[in-house]
């Protein structure tokens, strides 16, 4: 599987993927605040969305009632990610000591439109060999819970589902699938963290993967 990874910034590029309930958003915030505690730029975006014009496309494909084709899906978070990534993430990461922490991105696209919308991985990846999509994160923590505990701690938030939320069982097996796939072939770039810990725990993990990086 080739991403054409010609690395065109300075900074450290971030992203985190996971099921849902996989603590995503409270462990993006604590490496926030460690990073800043370390003198970093932190800036903090998610897909789809983080542009006037990607927040225009988060809300035509996440409110939407119709049942959307599975390139479209995928054009349409690929089209977001663009204008992220050329308006916002590359001007950021030009500099050092700058850091982008992304809630979701390729790996989101292979799961829910590559595996379970039925695309396939292929489609995704070549979609990213164009520039700017060919930007591959430095590192990608995948915050691994098993499918059980994602249904859970989906049903105990009680909040209003979106698009991809309204789904069955079976869409949620295929994702967890995809996700597997991409930590196998994205293995260099993507590291698995056990979420099933507690927060503090899950975060030593991520810490320690970490500090490689920030020397
Ligand atoms: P969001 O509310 O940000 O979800 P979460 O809090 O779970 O991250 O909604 C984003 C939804 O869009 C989520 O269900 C995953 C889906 N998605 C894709 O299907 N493909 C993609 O490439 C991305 C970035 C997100």
């Amino acid at each position: 599987m080739q991403l054409n990874k010609l690395k065109q910034y300075n900074g450290l590029f971030l992203s985190f993927e996971g099921l849902d309930g996989s603590g995503k958003t409270t462990q993006i915030s604590k490496t926030k605040e460690w990073l800043e505690s370390k003198n970093w730029n932190v800036m903090v975006l998610r897909e789809p969305g983080g542009t006037v014009f990607g927040e225009k496309l988060r809300s035509a494909i996440l409110e939407t009632q119709e049942d959307i084709d599975p390139l479209a899906q995928a054009m349409l978070f690929a089209s977001s990610r663009a204008q992220l990534l050329s308006k916002k993430i590359l001007p950021f990461l030009s500099n050092k000591n700058h850091c982008v922490i992304l809630d979701r991105y390729i790996d989101s696209s292979i799961a829910y439109q590559g595996y379970a919308a039925g695309l396939g991985m292929e489609t995704i990846t070549q979609l990213h060999s164009y520039s700017p999509l060919n930007q591959m994160p430095d590192l990608t923590f995948y915050l691994e819970i098993n499918l059980e505990t994602s249904l859970s701690r989906q049903s105990s938030r009680g909040e209003d589902k979106d698009y991809f939320e309204k789904n069955d069982t079976a869409f949620y097996q295929k994702l967890e699938l995809g996700y597997k796939e991409c930590c196998k072939v994205f293995s260099e770039r993507i590291k698995v963290i056990n979420a099933i810990q507690d927060i503090e725990n899950v975060f030593k993990d991520i810490k320690q993967d970490l500090n490689d990086y920030i020397v």
